[in-house]
């Protein structure tokens, strides 16, 4: 094999190594979450009446069926038909992406199919946020704006929007856990940086804020 050859051929052999060194959390099985409960609940001036913040959680983990509700409460798909979603988002660009950080990796939510996908597999949870209590909560979400769905948006009406839309999700959050007694925390306290470079988001993802959600310490 000449020179030529044999760079062209390196050059191939990385174009097809790249793909399956990218393919993270293999080792992980996706989280097929159950359809939303649309009968619970408790009233809702009573779940403005508790909503706050709070730094405390258990360890204990969430079971598949908090997590589905909590996640179709957060940004799932409310109208089959259009495609449209539990929280408002501008132009209808559905740009924010739920990351789900776990003891075990980090899944994607993808809302059309009611599914959570591994990203990553490995614990990041420390890595989401400036405070203790991130690295023992079972869940913490990390909201992410691709920038890349924003059509033509300016840069500035990106930042604007993104952080608008994440609002009505994390509020959203915050509700389904006044309703369902869960603790929870909304978090700009992020080194995004180093975040950003452990999920592998690409320079057109922007880490907005993270949500911590548990079950409150005893
Ligand atoms: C955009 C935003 C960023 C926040 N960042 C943090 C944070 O990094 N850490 C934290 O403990 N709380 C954070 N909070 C929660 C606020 O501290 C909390 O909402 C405020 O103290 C009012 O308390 P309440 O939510 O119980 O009403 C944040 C809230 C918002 C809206």
């Amino acid at each position: 094999m000449n020179r030529i050859s044999f760079l062209s051929a390196s050059l191939l052999l990385g174009v097809l190594i790249i793909p399956i060194n990218l393919t993270f959390g293999e080792d992980l099985k996706p989280i097929h979450l159950l359809d939303p409960q649309l009968d619970i609940g408790r009233p809702f001036m009573k779940v403005l009446k508790d909503r706050s913040s709070s730094r405390s959680f258990s360890t204990e983990k969430l079971p598949v069926k908090v997590l589905s509700n909590l996640l179709w409460a957060a940004f799932g798909v409310n109208r089959q038909d259009a495609g449209k979603r539990t929280a408002p988002s501008a132009r209808n660009w559905q740009e924010i992406d739920i990351y789900m950080a776990m003891a075990d990796g980090l899944y994607l939510y993808d809302p059309k199919n009611h599914v959570l996908k591994p990203v990553l597999s490995g614990d990041i949870r420390t890595l989401t946020g400036k405070q203790d209590f991130v690295k023992d909560a079972p869940v913490n979400l990390i909201y992410v704006a691709d920038f890349s769905k924003m059509g033509d948006a300016t840069k500035d009406e990106k930042v604007l929007y993104s952080a608008a839309d994440t609002g009505f999700i994390s509020q959203n959050v915050y509700l389904f856990c006044s309703s369902e007694g869960l603790a929870t925390v909304v978090r700009g306290s992020i080194d995004r940086e180093a975040l950003a470079k452990a999920m592998k988001l690409r320079p057109d993802q922007k880490i907005i804020l993270a949500q911590t959600v548990g079950y409150p310490k005893k």
